[in-house]
């Protein structure tokens, strides 16, 4: 087994700045000391640099089909652009398949994602019919390593289950020690605000926005988090993007409910100026993008350590699909926001992110002042491994953990785009914007599958987590 020594950096964990060496042995860390002396091993030099554990992200969406197309990036891709970023375990989600039981969509997505993993990865199981049968199939989900389940409440016809439904989904879940993970938006409002705005001739990006009011997302947010309590069960927020809703969150963690959140990036800058653009199809998603008060006040939730997780919900189109790019030496084309050229209800929701989601944070979070180092691993990596029953093997530099580490850079400044990000697709959120601080070499597992800008990983190295029930509330 080969051995690889860290020397001369300084770890980062969600505890502590301090400097140390890292020894791995095979797969996983073996020592942690000042000044390790050790012959025959590998040596990469962290002089200057810092030492993180790999990135944790718990909300992707890769190869996932939508509308008439299919999210950009695949199991491949997006974990190829997650490796550069720093990322080194992603958590996407199970579709539940029209008919036939909740396994059958396991085995689908494992079929997908296995051959072409090339970071650690796990799955949510998404809930959006229910009726007995599938009720008494949740428990049996954590044999299959799948301790998480979504819910919805909107997305009507589609994805959205009725309270009663979320309801018994919660309590089960409780029942069992596993989490259940709620997207929060008021589909009945969407769907009448959606119509009318149709039927008045409004078909630009805005409306994407302006259809799906903030209010919606912060009462059912309150509603989740009140079912959650009925249930007597843990209940964790995706996508959080406005004030009110971490409001709500915060109301829950006073009563001394298990409740937890996240956010993502865009919702950190984005608001809905950014889709009153000609190019504004490029920031559709959702839950959208809200206003300069509520990214204010998600920055402050991250400072203030009431936001526990900050994630992607990566789920990238290009924006225009009919203009081939090149990947990996071949021209590709996949069909994106363009099919909503003339109706915004069209155009697939999401972005991409999953490289982005460190660089991005560390520039403007960590380099801004807004949160410390040690605030910044734990949201990007500790949390969400604690969380979703992956802690200690991930999220930690502790012996006996995974070896995925990431030596960063705090000082490469650099103009980060489309062409610096690795994702498959042909725009970035953040183009021409300057960072400051990038990973250098990334270990999965002790293997460098990034370093220095070269990509050693390759497809089908990355192996399916088996996660942990009974997680903690972080
Ligand atoms: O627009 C988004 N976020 N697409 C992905 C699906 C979801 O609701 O997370
Ligand atoms: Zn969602
Ligand atoms: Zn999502």
């Amino acid at each position: 087994m080969t051995k690889v020594l860290i020397h001369g950096g300084t770890l980062v964990t969600d505890r502590e700045v301090v400097k140390r060496d890292v020894l791995i042995d095979g797969e996983t860390i073996a020592r942690i000391e000042p000044d390790l002396q050790v012959s025959e091993a590998e040596r990469i030099d962290a002089s200057g640099r810092l030492v993180l554990p790999g990135g944790v992200d718990p909300h992707t969406h890769l190869d996932l089909p939508m509308f008439d197309t299919v999210s950009s990036d695949d199991h491949y891709t997006g974990m190829k652009a997650a490796a550069f970023g720093g990322t080194t375990t992603v958590i996407d989600f199970v579709s539940q398949p029209g008919a036939g039981g909740l396994r059958r969509g396991v085995e689908a997505l494992r079929a997908k994602a296995d051959p072409k993993a090339c970071v650690d990865f796990g799955f949510h199981m998404n809930i959006t019919r229910l009726d007995d049968q599938i009720l008494n199939e949740i428990p049996g989900l954590i044999d299959e390593g799948i301790t998480t389940l979504k819910v919805f409440t909107a997305y009507n016809g589609r994805l959205r289950l009725p309270d009663g439904d979320i309801f018994r989904v919660l309590r089960m879940a409780g029942q069992h020690g596993m989490l259940t993970l709620l997207h929060a938006e008021n589909g009945d409002v969407i769907d009448i605000l959606v119509g009318e705005a149709l039927a008045a001739g409004h078909t630009t990006p805005e409306w994407h926005a302006r259809t799906r009011p903030a209010w919606g997302e912060v009462e059912a947010a309150l509603r989740g988090i009140a079912l959650a309590a009925q249930a007597n069960a843990p209940l964790y927020i995706v996508h959080m993007n406005v004030a009110g809703e971490l409001d709500q969150l915060r109301y829950g963690r006073e009563q001394g409910l298990p409740i937890m959140g996240e956010t993502c990036p865009p919702y950190l800058f984005f608001t809905l100026e950014d889709l009153k653009r000609s190019d504004g199809a490029k920031w559709v998603c959702s839950p959208p993008m809200r206003s300069a008060e509520d990214n204010a006040a998600l920055w402050r939730g991250l400072g203030d350590g009431s936001v526990q997780v900050v994630a992607t919900d990566h789920c990238p189109f290009f924006f225009d699909g009919t203009r081939p790019i090149e990947y990996e030496g071949q021209p590709v084309a996949i069909p994106g926001k363009e099919l909503g050229a003339r109706d915004f209800t069209k155009i697939p929701n999401g972005v991409p992110g999953v490289g982005d989601r460190m660089p991005i944070l560390w520039t403007y979070g960590v380099g801004k002042g807004r949160i410390t180092p040690q605030q910044f691993v734990g949201l990007i990596s500790t949390n969400p491994a604690r969380i979703f029953g992956l802690y200690p093997r991930k999220g930690a530099l502790l012996p006996g953990s995974d070896a995925d580490v990431v030596v960063w850079d705090p000082d490469r400044r650099f103009t980060y785009g489309v062409s610096v990000a690795q994702h498959r697709t042909d725009y970035n959120l953040y183009e021409g914007w300057e960072l400051k601080g990038f990973p250098e070499t990334v270990l999965l597992r002790g293997r460098r599958i990034v370093d220095h800008g070269r990509w050693l990983g390759r497809p089908g190295m990355g192996r399916y987590l088996k996660r942990q029930p009974g997680a903690p509330v972080v």
